[in-house]
Order: structure tokens, then sequence, then C-alpha cells
């Protein structure tokens, strides 16, 4: 019986989360750990969901991830009466929030259903179906999110707030950099804390303002940096950026102690990254040595991590 099979990896964002949900450009990678999905045929509908998860993070987004999979239903029509089938999610990245885990999923299932019904389909085919899913868990979602987990690599990514195609380029780092993402072990709610930042915007026009101008020289200059190998520079700019998110509320107490922890042991720039309150931080700490100490430090105050590199 054929047994279909599907990938999507997860993502960092460096720059420009929540920014890029107004038209702004954003720079985000992925990173090599990913979501697998299996598709079989079955008796009746089945959703086996194998995937590491930080506690709570399934409960949490129960009804987050059946929306997700009836709009990839609904897209793709597919009717599960008629063709009932098992999907077994499995792979190494963590189910938590900043991650772009429910991305990865659904790419993942995107590949895993082309694969079964023989679609063919192709990388833009792919990443519209994984966007759709995306709504069903992010509400209006940038999209940044499901262009990673299906091109991979390390994207510039401007939404098309038209409706048009997103502009995409694909961004050639100088060499593979190392990250250290600490998890705050708090999942949030993607939807929630998009709309709370549209509800500040809209109540602090002038200060949002200011801080969106700010934004978009850090964002340039992140590209040419990023291309020109000027690390230390990444850095400082990483820990702007981290400035205004936290001055928008994203930030939280967990992501604070682990940027300091970090900073103490030595890493040149840090950052909550994705929906924030939350999630994961990112920290750049170019060479093994350097992500093996920050990663070791963060891990004694009793947070999870995950090293990766971004740019591969
Ligand atoms: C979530 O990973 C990133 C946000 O900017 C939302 C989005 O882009 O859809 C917060």
């Amino acid at each position: 019986m054929k047994k279909a099979k599907g990938y999507g990896y997860g993502k960092v964002i460096l720059f420009g989360e929540h920014f890029v949900v107004y038209g702004l450009p954003a720079i985000a990678s992925a990173i090599g750990d990913k979501t697998i999905a299996e598709v079989e045929k079955a008796e009746k509908f089945e959703f086996i969901d194998k995937r590491p998860e930080t506690e709570g993070y399934k409960v949490t987004k129960k009804d987050e991830i059946e929306r997700e999979l009836k709009m990839i239903f609904d897209f793709m029509k597919i009717d599960l009466k008629k063709t009932p089938l098992r999907i077994t999610l499995s792979g190494n990245l963590l189910c938590t929030s900043g991650i772009g885990a429910s991305a990865a999923m659904a790419t993942a299932i995107a590949r895993a259903l082309s694969d079964y019904f023989e679609l063919g389909l192709n990388n833009e085919e792919i990443n519209r179906i994984a966007y759709e899913g995306e709504k069903g868990s992010a509400g209006t979602p940038s999209g940044i999110d499901n262009t990673c987990a299906t091109f991979g690599g390390l994207l510039w990514f401007e939404k098309n707030l038209q409706g048009g195609p997103n502009k995409i380029e694909l961004i050639k780092a100088k060499k593979p950099i190392e990250i250290v993402l600490g998890n705050t072990g708090i999942s949030q709610d993607t939807k929630k804390v998009v709309k709370d930042v549209r509800k500040a915007k809209e109540a602090e026009p002038e200060k949002y303002n200011r801080i969106f101008d700010d934004y978009l020289k850090i964002v340039k200059e992140a590209r040419s940096v990023i291309e020109r190998g000027d690390l230390k520079r990444l850095g400082k700019l990483m820990d702007e950026n981290h400035k205004l998110l936290k001055e928008m509320n994203l930030s939280c107490k967990e992501a604070e102690e682990i940027i300091s922890v970090a900073k103490a042991n030595g890493a040149i720039g840090a950052k909550i990254t994705g929906t924030g309150r939350g999630g994961y931080v990112i920290l750049l700490t170019p060479g093994r040595k350097l992500q093996e100490k920050v990663a070791k430090a963060i891990e004694k105050e009793g947070f999870r991590v995950l090293k990766t590199k971004i740019g591969i």
C-alpha cells in the first residue's frame, strides 16, 4: 500500500516579525530541523501526531491544528469521506511557538498529499497550499513561515499587501552562522498577538510610525551586513531590533533572562524571534565553541535550547 511522504523546514526570523505583516521586509532562515508527514490509506480519517513538543503545545493548539488541516483539505479539494487517509507527523522539529511549527506541518502535509495523489506539485504550489493551512492557524499570516518551510535557505521576504505575489529573494551569507535558539517554554497564540500589535499601533500611531521607520533602516542594513559577513554589526542590529520589539510589548521575563545569560556568555546579538511573548529567543553565536558555551549557560538556567545554523 502506498505510503507517501513530505517534509517542511522550521524557520527563524532574523529580522521583521510583526513588521512583515504590514508589508515591511523581513529576513528569515530555514533551519535544519524539519517536520515529516506520511499519508496512507485508512478505514477512516486518522491523524497521528508524533512530533516532539514543549509541554502543552498540542493541547493548546488543538483547534488551530484542526482548522489548519481542514483548510488544506478544502483547498486541495480532498474529500476525506471518499478517500479516508491516515496522516502521521514526525520529524525532529520541536513543536513550540516561534519556530514555524505550524507552517512546517502544513508544508509537510501538502507535499505528502501531492505525493500520495501523484499531483507533482512544485514548490510554488506547495507554498500556496501551506499558506492556506497557515490561515487556519494564524488568521492573516504574512506567509513568511510557509515560504521558509517550503523553500529553505536564507530569505528576504516582502508581503504584497495588494494580494499579488510576495517578493522572495535568496540571500547569500558569506558562510553559515551558528546560532542558539533559547526556548522560553511559553506557547503563544500568534493570531492574538498579531491582533494586539494592530490595536496598539492604532492607539499610538506616532510611536509606531517611529518604530517602523527605525526598523526599516535596521533591516536594510542587515541584508548588506549578512552578505558582507560583518557579524559584529549583525549582532548589534539584532539587539536594536529587539529593543523595538520590547517597546511593542513583545518580550517577556523568560526571554529577557535568556538574553542576559547569553550576553554574559559572549553572544554577539540577541532578540526574540517569531510571535514573541514567549517562544524562542535567537542568539548569534558564531563558531562552534561560542555556540556550545552559550547553549550550556542557558541550559544551566533550566531552559531548553536548539543549536543550529542560518545561511546554510
Ligand atoms: C510569526 O512567526 C511571525 C509574525 O510576523 C506573524 C506572521 O508573519 O504571519 C508574528
